[in-house]
């Protein structure tokens, strides 16, 4: 079967952009890259993809002012023109128009640093031990117009310890993100992925019965 053709976006440090494509580097993975793109041009994350040869663009959003409709259909011009089929959010810090959204729709992903719904936006590590919850975690979600909205594909969940700051969250929580966008491409690219109702239905995942208890039920 035909590899599906996936186009990166990213604003920054691109970590998760090359935990995907590590992911497509293995021969039997379903995807590959035929993209990253950029509206920062200073991202590190176009220095990782020119090392690993992978095709790049930068986007400035900055020369369209504040025409976002006009710089959205520059994007999707290079996208398609790279041959992309479907898209996937990696840090990429532009909100998307609705007539984005709806071009794409279920041909966008995006990852995000809290379990949705609980802490959508920004500062999601900061927020969740300010709430003072015990677990925490990412999600990868189909994107829809609303920030952070959309039919959700993978979760993982991390527990808070004791002596947690930011840093050592959002550590662990980046360490998730890396195992969980990869997975959520996958599913994706095998054709898995169903949206009814706008919740994700996944044909053949394995049941996940044991329940994450933080902190460790104690024993006698
Ligand atoms: C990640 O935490 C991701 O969940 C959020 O932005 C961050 C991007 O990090 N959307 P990186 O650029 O992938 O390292």
């Amino acid at each position: 079967m035909a590899k599906l053709k996936v186009g990166i976006l990213i604003s920054g440090r691109g970590s998760n952009m090359q935990a995907l494509i590590e992911a497509c580097r293995k021969p039997k993975f379903p995807a590959e890259i035929a993209l990253v793109l950029s509206n920062e041009p200073a991202a590190a994350g176009l220095a990782r993809t020119k090392e690993a040869g992978i095709a790049t663009a930068v986007l400035d959003h900055r020369p369209f002012k504040k025409d976002r409709p006009a710089f959205e259909q520059a994007l999707t011009a290079v996208l398609e023109k790279a041959g992309v089929e479907f898209v996937c959010l990696a840090g990429f810090m532009r909100l998307l128009t609705e007539t984005f959204v709806t071009h794409w729709r279920d041909r966008l992903i995006n990852i995000h640093p809290s379990l949705l719904p609980a802490f959508r936006g920004l500062d999601t590590h900061k927020r969740a031990l300010e709430a003072g919850v015990r677990l925490h975690g990412c999600t990868v979600h189909f994107v829809r117009a609303a920030m952070d909205d959309g039919p959700i594909i993978v979760q993982a969940a991390v527990p808070v310890l004791a002596g947690d700051d930011e840093a050592k969250l959002a550590a662990r929580v980046l360490a998730a993100e890396h195992r969980c966008y990869p997975l959520a491409l996958k599913l994706a690219a095998e054709k898995r992925l169903r949206v009814e109702n706008e919740r994700c239905l996944i044909d053949g995942a394995p049941a996940q019965e044991a329940a994450l208890i933080n902190p460790p039920p104690l024993m006698g």
